[in-house]
C-alpha cells in the first residue's frame, strides 16, 4: 500500500511517498529554520504563510521523486494535531483537497504518533507492545505502545517540555535557534559535574517530569554571572545541563519499564537526536538485558516520512477522514480527543 502523507505542524513543509507502512519511497523536508533564526523562535504567523508558499511544490516534489503519479497511490495522509493550528491547517486543507480531487482515501495522523512510528521506517523487526519516551520541542511523555495505534500515556511534563527546555537554556547561553543541537554539541567538549544545577523532582505521578526549574536555574546562573563581570564556560554548562537532563528522563523511563515489565525501549522526537540521551538509553538496556531502539538521526525531525509510516497502521485499523477533518493545536495521543 503507497500513502503519501503531508506534514506542517510546526516549521517543516513535508512529503513522502510509504510503502506499507516501512518502506520510504521518497521523502522531501522544506525547512523554514533560517527565518525563524532571526526572531529565536517560530513565529507561527510567519511559519504558516511559508507553509502555503511551499506546500504544492514539496508534494510534487515527493511525488516526482518517487517518479509515480497521483492515480498510483491508495491513500492520502496528513498530521493533523498537535501544533500550531495556523501551520497545521495549510496541510489538513491541502491533503483535503487532494482526497477530494483524487478520490484517495485520507488517513489523519498523531504528530507524535508518527514521531514513535519513524522508528518503523528504521527497524523492520521492531513492533509493539513497547515502551517510548516521546521527547520532542513541545512534549516529553512515556507512552506504553501496547499496539500501532493503541497507546497510553503513564507520566508527562509538568511545565518545559525536554527539547523546550534545551532551547531556551541554549538561547541563554547565545546560541541559535533550535538551540537542542548546538548545546548537545558544546557539551561533547564540557564537563558535565562542573555545575552543581537543581534536580527535577515533583510530586504525585513518579513519572512525570519537571523541567521548567532546572531551565530557570541556568538562565540565573547565566544572567548572575553576566552582572557579576565573571567568565562561564559554555561548554561546562552545557555539558551539565545536558547530564541532569539526561539522567531525569531515564530516571522514570526506567522505573516505568521495570514497573510495567517492558523489555523494549524506544526513543522518538527531535530530543532523541541528543548524543548522551541516545548512548545513556543504550547503556540502560544493555545493563537490563532489554532491546533499545531510536531513529536514525535524519528521521528524530519533524518529517512526513513518519507520518506516512503511522498513516499505514491507522488505516489497517479504520481510522480514515472525510471532509470534515478539522486540525488541532492540542490533541491526546491515546485517545485521540
Ligand atoms: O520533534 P521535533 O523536531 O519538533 C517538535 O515536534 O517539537 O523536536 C524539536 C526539538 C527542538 O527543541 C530541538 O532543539 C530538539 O528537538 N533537538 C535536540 C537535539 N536535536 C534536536 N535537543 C537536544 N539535543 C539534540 N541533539
Ligand atoms: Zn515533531
Amino acid at each position: 500500500m503507497r500513502i503519501l502523507a503531508i506534514e506542517s505542524s510546526c516549521d517543516e513543509t513535508a512529503a513522502a511517498v510509504i510503502e506499507d507502512g516501512r518502506k520510504i519511497v521518497s521523502s522531501v523536508v522544506a525547512t523554514q529554520v533560517e527565518e525563524h533564526k532571526l526572531y529565536g523562535g517560530v513565529v507561527p504567523e510567519i511559519a504558516s504563510r511559508r507553509h502555503c508558499e511551499a506546500i504544492n511544490g514539496v508534494v510534487k516534489e515527493a511525488l516526482a521523486q518517487a517518479e509515480i503519479g497521483l492515480s498510483q497511490l491508495d491513500a492520502l495522509a496528513v498530521t493533523y494535531a498537535p501544533g500550531l493550528i495556523g501551520a497545521l491547517l495549510v496541510g489538513v486543507n491541502f491533503a483535503k483537497g487532494l482526497s477530494l480531487a483524487s478520490g484517495l482515501p485520507l488517513i489523519p495522523v498523531h504528530h507524535l504518533r508518527g514521531h514513535i512510528a519513524a522508528n518503523y521506517l528504521a527497524h523492520e523487526q521492531l513492533k509493539p507492545p513497547f515502551l517510548c519516551l516521546v521527547v520532542s520541542g513541545g512534549h516529553s511523555h512515556i507512552v506504553e505502545v501496547k499496539d500501532y495505534t493503541d497507546m497510553r500515556v503513564i507520566g508527562k511534563t509538568r511545565d518545559d517540555a525536554a527539547g523546550e527546555a534545551f532551547d531556551k537554556a541554549a538561547r541563554t547561553m547565545g546560541m541559535p535557534y533550535p538551540g537542542g543541537i548546538h548545546l548537545d554539541k558544546a557539551a561533547q567538549s564540557g564537563n558535565p559535574d562542573a555545575f552543581a544545577l537543581p534536580t527535577p523532582k515533583v510530586s504525585g505521578n513518579p513519572y512525570d517530569y519537571s523541567f521548567s526549574g532546572l531551565k530557570t536555574a541556568v538562565i540565573n546562573l547565566i544572567h548572575n554571572a553576566g552582572q557579576k563581570g565573571t567568565e562561564l564556560s559554555v561548554n561546562d554548562l552545557s555539558a551539565s545541563f545536558r547530564r541532569v537532563v539526561v539522567e531525569s528522563l531515564l530516571k522514570n523511563f526506567t522505573a516505568a519499564a521495570k514497573e510495567y515489565g517492558y523489555d523494549k525501549l524506544v526513543l522518538a522526537g527531535g530530543v532523541s537526536a541528543n548524543s548522551l540521551l541516545r548512548q545513556r538509553t543504550q547503556e540502560v538496556c544493555d545493563r537490563n538485558g532489554w532491546q533499545c531502539y531510536y531513529p536514525p538521526l535524519a528521521l528524530c525531525g519533524d518529517n512526513a516520512a513518519m507520518i506516512g509510516a503511522q498513516a499505514y497502521y491507522e488505516y489497517l485499523a479504520g481510522h480514515t477522514a472525510d471532509a470534515h477533518l478539522n486540525a488541532a493545536a492540542t490533541m491526546d495521543i491515546a485517545t485521540l480527543a
